[in-house]
């Protein structure tokens, strides 16, 4: 089975953590990163300790799967090489030498007044992604510190189908930040559906079985974006939850806005730029167009834990409380795809599994 995981939002979902669990739980033989680059911060919460990964999978999890960066993902040479050593995946990780490598002056460029203006991540990935099209970048394949990783991603990955092998697809961002599809100029350099994430590591669409869409329980974005309605005080008066944990926020002495308040009492701090997220209730519009144009096969909500407490770390749904268990099919029944697979805590195993067919 070929699997692919992507954002249904603004990102930040909790890819991450999913990816996480299904490296462990299916066992792929390869896990791809795909998506734009090192503007992502995917978190892993595995045995105690929490990785903050912006160019290695979460899925290196696993030790036995092999790890690979497909040749659309944009590399930031210090942080992969710093990320290898943090994780110790030396020897079961490659680069495609075709990825195209962020230099000093597109990390230069990302601080341009029009950068500033999006809210980019400061990252690079934007002026470097220029310089592809542009046909001015320097590959992998130009870099010596990169010699001893690299290799032909698509071989490998076409290769573990063939042998029937699980391969698993992280893709990064989320759709309301693609660059086709999403509230644009607030976008990221880049495609981010299924499609593109097949794309990035050379996987033809006639062999994907799955796409994985993932959503947060509400809505948070990071950066610039005048299209995103944040919560006002007068929806969260008029919301149970809200005004439940707007009460908790102001007895823990959270400060500024309601929506400031609420996103500092539910942690949400951006990965890669520590900015706080603004807060939104779940966008059910944008939702169910993700899911259509990534062709979701399953969808997987996050963070029901933050919503409702009760339910912190519940394994079976039959654990989840009335008002969880009602928001889980709201969302079901507005995107019209079941949700298989419900993330009740940060940690791997902090989910809900009701896919169906075996699972080795
Ligand atoms: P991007 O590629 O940057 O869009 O990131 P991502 O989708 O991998 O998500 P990210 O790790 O940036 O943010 C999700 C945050 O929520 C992390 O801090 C996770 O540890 C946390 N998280 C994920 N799932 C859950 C959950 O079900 N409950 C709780 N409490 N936290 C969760
Ligand atoms: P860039 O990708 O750094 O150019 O940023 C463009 C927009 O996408 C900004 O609004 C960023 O905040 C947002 N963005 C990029 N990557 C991520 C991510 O991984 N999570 C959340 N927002 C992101
Ligand atoms: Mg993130």
């Amino acid at each position: 089975m070929t699997s692919i995981v992507v954002g249904g939002h603004y990102g930040d979902e909790g890819k991450g953590k999913v990816v996480s669990y299904l490296a462990l739980k299916d066992d792929p033989a390869v896990i791809g990163r795909a998506g734009v680059g090192p503007n992502a911060g995917h978190t892993v919460v595995h045995i105690g300790r929490r990785y903050g990964l912006r160019m290695i999978t979460c899925g290196f999890v696993n030790p036995t799967s092999h790890l690979v960066i497909g040749a659309g993902v944009l590399v930031d040479i210090k942080t992969f090489l710093t990320e290898v050593e943090e994780t110790g995946v030396k020897g079961r990780v490659s680069v495609d030498g075709r990825c195209v490598v962020i230099e000093d002056e597109h990390r230069r460029a990302d601080t341009s007044e029009n950068s500033r203006k999006i809210g980019t991540t400061g990252s690079g990935c934007g002026p470097a992604n220029a310089a592809r099209v542009n046909r001015v970048a320097r590959l992998a394949r130009d870099f010596p510190e990169l010699a001893d990783y690299l290799a032909d991603v698509p071989a490998m990955v076409n290769d573990a189908i063939d042998a029937g092998g699980e391969v698993l697809i992280e893709a990064s961002q989320g759709f309301g930040l693609s660059l086709y599809y999403g509230n644009y100029p607030y976008v990221t350099s880049k495609d981010t559906s299924a499609s593109s994430a097949a794309a990035d590591v050379g996987v033809g669409p006639t062999r994907v079985d799955d796409v994985y869409v993932i959503y947060k329980a509400y809505m948070s974005r990071v950066g610039e974006d005048p299209y995103v309605k944040y919560l006002t005080d007068e929806e969260i008066r008029g919301s149970p939850v809200w005004t439940r944990i707007l009460g908790k926020a102001d007895e823990k002495g959270c400060q500024g806005t309601g929506n400031q308040k609420i996103a500092q009492y539910l942690g949400e701090v951006g990965t890669v730029t520590g900015r706080p997220r603004k807060i939104g209730s779940f966008d059910y519009e944008l939702a169910r167009y993700s899911a259509r144009v990534n062709g979701a096969t399953q969808i997987c909500v996050t963070c029901i834990d933050k919503l409702f407490p009760e339910c912190s770390g519940a394994r079976k749904k039959s654990d989840l409380s009335r008002e969880a268990l009602a928001h889980v099919k709201g969302i079901e029944d507005k995107v019209g795809v079941k949700a298989t697979l419900i993330s009740t805590g940060p940690d791997v195993y902090d989910i809900i599994d009701i896919r169906d067919g075996p699972r080795s």
